[in-house]
């Protein structure tokens, strides 16, 4: 096993501070945000608890809710054991801190339904008009650029990650490349109709250079759309106490992201990134993601029920080597705080969520 690199907040020169961080934050409220051309008026509706869930017990088979899971070159495939998971390191192990084994593909996969169904069945917000060339940075397995590619057979669909995890067997309008985003781009100026971005803030060092970057190599009147999850959670009847380990978990990834100079991205600071890129007419949205299958709404509980299941690895993904490297946890106690999360995730009496945000802006015509 490798010694794992060690951090001070000086390695991380390009830090993006959040406007409303770094503080952790206690409250069970969102904050007001302002939104600026919201897509979903509805999207601070109060989430309403399935009545089924109000038994005596916490855990969702009692209620008769099934939660169970039945259903390159040589050197690209360098790889880090660590915490019996598989890290990659082509591009240095710290490049990204999550794992990309077998098990956190699964996890990708899963997610990316979730995803979908959040945004209603849909792959992007940005209103695209029979695109020809679609970039997605950081594809991880690559199933967002296999849905374009099936939803818009007419266009390249370009997939680029750190890692060679993608599948081989895609539509014949669908490719991978590895490389990091972060270095200098070689794609060609002007070139893509829609650049898509989605759960990066924990890899991102540098996003005015990617954005930057992005800009650059998007057509004239062509599109970036950016997605991330918040790190913060919430409950709208106060079902999440300060001690909740989902919160806690929540909170602890935050933190040692925020130390590393990645912190996690909201609407209000995607915005202004794109903005300050040259994006212009830029759009916002943030949608509730329930952590499991509490809500009542059938919709949301079969998101939630995905995400549950993401959960079930997720934890540990975004966790274990952020909380041993960057915060030096031991390995039982950063597993503690994973597995109580996980746990905490299947009890039903915790009706908690946090936000995907969503922004996208158009490259002017005239740039
Ligand atoms: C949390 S996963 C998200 C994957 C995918 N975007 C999705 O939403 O399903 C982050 C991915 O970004 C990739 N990544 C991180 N930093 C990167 C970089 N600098 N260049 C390219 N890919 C990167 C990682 O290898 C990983 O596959």
């Amino acid at each position: 096993m490798e010694e794992a690199p060690s951090y001070s907040p000086s390695d991380s020169p390009q830090a993006v501070p959040l406007p409303d961080s770094p503080a952790i934050s206690n409250s069970s409220s969102p904050p007001a945000v302002d939104f600026l051309g919201p897509l979903d008026s509805d999207d601070d509706v109060d989430i309403e608890v399935d009545p089924a869930l109000e038994d005596d017990f916490s855990d969702y088979e009692s209620s008769g809710y099934d939660v169970s899971t039945a259903s390159l070159s040589a050197s690209i495939q360098e790889y880090v054991y660590e915490n019996g998971r598989r890290y990659h390191r082509y591009f240095g192990a710290d490049r990204n801190l999550m794992p990309t084994d077998e098990v956190e593909q699964d996890r990708l996969d899963v997610h990316h339904e979730a995803m979908t169904m959040i945004l209603g069945g849909n792959l992007h917000k940005a209103p695209l008009d029979h695109p020809q060339r679609i970039l997605d940075v950081g594809t991880g397995t690559g199933i967002w650029c296999v849905d374009m590619a099936d939803t818009y057979p007419m266009a390249e669909v370009i997939g680029t990650d750190l890692s060679p995890i993608q599948p081989m067997w895609v539509p014949p309008n669908c490719k991978f490349e590895v490389d990091d985003a972060e270095l200098d781009w070689t794609f060609n100026e002007d070139y893509f109709d829609f650049i898509h971005m989605r759960n990066l803030a924990q890899s991102v060092s540098n996003w005015s250079h990617l954005i930057s970057s992005a800009f650059r190599c998007v057509k004239p009147g062509g599109y970036l759309e950016l997605v991330e999850l918040g790190q913060i959670t919430y409950s709208d009847d106060d079902s999440m106490k300060d001690d909740n380990p989902i919160k806690i978990h929540f909170e602890t990834t935050k933190k040692a992201m925020e130390k590393i100079g990645r912190p996690p991205q909201d609407t209000e600071n995607m915005k202004r990134k794109l903005e300050e890129a040259g994006f212009i007419d830029v759009k916002v949205m943030r949608a509730k993601q329930p952590i499991g299958p509490w809500p009542k709404d059938k919709g949301l509980k079969r998101t939630g029920a995905m995400v549950l299941l993401a959960c079930d690895t997720g934890f540990h993904a975004y966790g274990m080597a952020a909380f041993t490297r960057i915060l030096g946890m031991s390995t039982e106690e950063a597993d503690r705080v994973c597995r109580e999360a996980v746990a905490a995730c299947r009890n039903k009496n915790y009706h908690i969520y946090n936000y995907m945000h969503v922004a996208y802006g158009r490259k002017p015509e005239n740039a």
